[in-house]
């Protein structure tokens, strides 16, 4: 497998490599070399793997992407020009919706019907703010629309009934003259939509009902039996799995579940301290903070790895698949706004840590069929930041906008030989590299330099193809923390970057603190 290739020559490059490059000094270019085995394919990269996350949460949904047809900010039928115009630019494959935390907490005929009607509710876990139920189903599934994406709908397990989630289904996708079909009619809808992807419930082991494995394994096989759809409609049905370096829910969940289980989901957030109550600053951090960044951000593959080999023991035949369904950063409080709306600042690092994500996400490829950034707007690792009636593009966005190529694409093996980079005790490697066949055939090649002080100078050695050259777009900046507001939006943007050949090799200059994707010609 590829990711096990990668790993193992990073595990040696962790030592051996130290000794063969210690001559780098700060600020001198380092050499990297890269073989990508362009003869040989792994997995195909599941382009929902480019997934993202919507909760009712803060200003994520409403201001975020909804500001009703009575708002001053320009918006066609109540949704922002400006974000929906970005989001379609991103080819957003799926939309995680409503939450989270709030979906089992969400009644769904709460959100339907003439929207002045609608009950207004708390948003208990955020902020204790009013919930108006202005963007319920319909919105959402319009939303979805818009922007091209499948949908994933969160179902409630913890504080709702098996009844209520299956009329939810009825309503969205019943093609019949029920009493709900007919209802959704009423409102608008005349055709059923399609539920691509169904979860029954979310962070069951928290938020969602604080349970066991054990007892939330039995509601799934309660829940999942009723969520019915139109014949050749079923939608792909998720279970709330673990967190973190936990493996017991997918051991337990794979064990206990005979049927109904096509995927499983867990989380796994990234803070630069790794301690929770004291997660670290969005900016204004230190080289500690940027490299403890990653080197958190970097467990996920261990995380992972584990629950592919408990799912790889129970389900050889790879039935079942598994669905990073949050994931992101985590930052403190912004002083001065709510803690509640998790509204965070995002920056060049923020851009790292989504490519270095993206390059272990390729390397599970066979099983981590789906992720979910937190969130798409306003919310924690955003893709676009609004003040009013302005936004701006965060350097998250750009690096989603950058692997687009990778949506589709086949998985190549790639070997690397590239220094540590350390700073006190902590040490990551220096570069990282994920490279693939996109659906046209060309070989897209992804690098992350973790470095802040040094350029990596790549050598690429590609088996079974002639690369004469290479072109693409970097993504860099003067800072660390280098971000973009609505006032100076474009200060982190991606630069063209291309290959020259050196000594009849292809090299690559990866500035420091930078994350390139080219396409060899
Ligand atoms: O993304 C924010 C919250 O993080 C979600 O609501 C919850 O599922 C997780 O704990």
């Amino acid at each position: 497998m590829t990711g096990i290739r990668v790993r193992s020559i990073l595990a040696v490059c962790a030592l051996a490599c130290i000794a063969s490059f210690a001559t780098a000094q700060s600020g001198a270019a380092v050499n990297v070399s890269v073989t990508v085995h362009a003869n040989e394919a792994g997995a195909t990269i599941n382009p929902n793997v480019y997934g993202q996350f919507a909760e009712h949460l803060g200003a994520g949904i409403y201001e975020g992407i909804w500001v009703g047809e009575a708002s001053s900010i320009p918006n066609t039928n109540g949704y922002r020009n400006d974000v929906i115009a970005a989001l379609r630019e991103l080819k957003v494959p799926v939309v995680r919706w409503p939450g989270g935390c709030f979906a089992d907490e969400y009644h769904w005929r709460d959100g339907i019907g003439p929207r002045e009607k609608r009950p207004v509710k708390v948003n208990t876990h955020w902020g204790g703010v009013p919930e108006t139920n202005e963007f319920g189903t319909h919105e959402f599934m319009a939303f979805a629309e818009m922007i091209g994406a499948k949908v994933y709908i969160s179902g409630n397990v913890g504080s709702g009934s098996p009844q209520e989630m299956a009329d939810w289904m009825e309503y969205m996708t019943s093609n019949t003259v029920s009493t709900l079909a007919n209802l959704r009619r009423q409102n608008g809808r005349d055709q059923p939509w399609e539920v691509h992807y169904f979860g029954i419930g979310n962070e069951t082991w928290g938020c969602g009902g604080n349970m066991t494995p054990e007892y939330y394994a039995n509601l799934f096989r309660q829940y999942a039996t009723y969520i019915k759809a139109p014949p050749g409609h079923r939608p792909t049905i998720v279970a709330s799995g673990g967190n973190d370096e936990s493996t017991r829910w997918a051991e337990v969940l794979t064990t206990n579940v005979e049927r109904d289980l096509d995927a499983i989901s867990h989380h796994y957030y990234t803070t630069p301290t790794g301690i929770w109550k004291q997660k670290g600053n969005s900016i204004g951090f230190g080289e500690d903070q940027w490299i403890s960044t990653f080197a958190n951000t970097m467990k996920i593959d261990e995380y992972i790895t584990n629950n592919v080999r408990i799912l790889e023991k129970n389900d050889p035949k790879n039935e079942i698949a598994f669905y990073v369904d949050e994931w992101g950063t985590w930052y403190d409080p912004e002083p001065g706004r709510e803690p509640g709306f998790l509204y965070q600042q995002n920056t060049l690092r923020d851009a790292l840590v989504a490519a270095i994500n993206f390059n272990i996400f390729h390397d599970h490829a066979r099983r981590v069929q789906m992720t979910n950034i937190a969130q798409m707007v306003n919310v924690l690792q955003a893709m676009i930041l609004t003040d009013g009636p302005r936004m701006a593009l965060t350097p998250t966005y750009h690096v989603f906008h950058m692997y687009i190529p990778f949506q589709g694409a086949t998985v190549l093996p790639t070997d690397i030989r590239a220094p540590t980079y350390s700073v006190g005790k902590t040490r990551v490697p220096s570069v990282t590299v994920s490279a693939a066949r996109d659906t046209s055939g060309n070989i897209q090649l992804a690098l992350v330099n973790l470095d802040p002080n040094r350029e990596a100078r790549v050598t690429t050695n590609v088996k079974g193809f002639d690369a004469q050259r290479a072109t693409g777009r970097m993504l860099t900046a003067n800072a660390m923390d280098a971000r973009n507001t609505v006032d100076a939006p474009s200060d982190v943007k991606p630069a063209p970057l291309n290959a020259t050949r050196e000594d009849g090799a292809l090299v690559l200059r990866l500035p420091p603190k930078s994350v390139t994707v080219v396409q060899l010609q």
